[in-house]
């Protein structure tokens, strides 16, 4: 699978790829990433890539040909490059879900563009963009950290990333676990500033821990996330038992 991130600032990259579980995938080149920068596809001296907006106010607009140059050269070095998917990291994009992540992180790849400034001229994502993704109801000062996002997510569903092969399964959102929310979870020491550990998760046995953890999760869904909880009875995902622990929550 590979990634060709469009950004004005791929040094941001350098310590992301190289941190933490996920750096494997990268290594590897499981999950491949490739940086281009639209500066290096600007003309004239100052190799400038914004412009004022037509119509005046505040910010500058990220110019249509140089991120069209720029997407040009990253398409042409993909073996996919005619039906690659380009998309741009935008407020207006649908937000982003395990659902979507599952499916990019099963897929070839894309390429990700990264606006800054007040965002790129509205003709380059007329043309060019096919998919718009969102991180939430809220504003980035550029696109990297929401492409930061997606990569990690993706790169972390990949098989042998993770040191422990089911620990994505058991994560928030999994259809594994019916897209519940993660129970709590403790380590040593047993007793910390007055606090002890649930009693199920030292009892050693298997069955009673399983079923507390499934309780939690359904405790923690239904207070914070109802809406989970109505999909996963409309999937018919609740047994007797998960329908009897809502209720003794309520
Ligand atoms: C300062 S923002 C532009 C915001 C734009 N003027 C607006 O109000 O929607 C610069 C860039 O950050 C990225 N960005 C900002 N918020 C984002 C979000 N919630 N999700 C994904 N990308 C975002 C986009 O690539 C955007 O072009």
């Amino acid at each position: 699978m590979r990634f060709d991130v469009i950004t004005l600032f791929p040094e941001l990259f350098a310590p992301f790829v190289a941190s933490g579980v996920t750096r494997r995938a990268y290594e590897s080149k499981q999950v491949e990433v490739v940086l281009w920068n639209p500066r290096d596809f600007a003309s004239g001296n100052y190799r400038r890539v914004d412009d004022r907006p037509f119509g005046g106010g505040p910010g500058m607009v990220m110019m249509a040909e140089p991120m069209s140059t720029c997407l040009d050269a990253a398409l042409a070095a993909r073996p996919d490059a005619a039906s690659a998917p380009v998309v741009l990291f935008s407020p207006i994009g649908e937000v982003l879900r395990h659902a979507a992540v599952a499916d990019w992180a099963t897929s070839a790849g894309a390429v990700l563009v990264c606006g800054r400034y007040e965002g790129i001229d509205q003709r380059f994502i007329d043309q060019r963009i096919t998919h718009q993704i969102s991180l939430g109801d809220f504003v980035l000062s550029g696109g990297e950290i929401a492409a930061m996002a997606l990569l990690d997510a993706v790169a972390r569903l990949q098989p042998g990333v993770l040191g422990d092969e089911a620990s994505h399964v058991e994560d928030s959102f999994n259809p594994a676990l019916d897209g519940l929310l993660d129970c709590p979870h403790y380590t040593r020491p047993e007793q910390w500033r007055g606090q002890g550990v649930p009693a199920p998760l030292m009892s050693g046995h298997h069955v009673q821990i399983e079923r507390w953890r499934r309780d939690q999760r359904l405790a923690v869904t239904a207070a914070r996330r109802p809406d989970l909880i109505a999909a996963a009875r409309a999937a018919n995902r609740l047994s007797a038992a998960d329908e009897a622990a809502l209720q003794k929550k309520l």
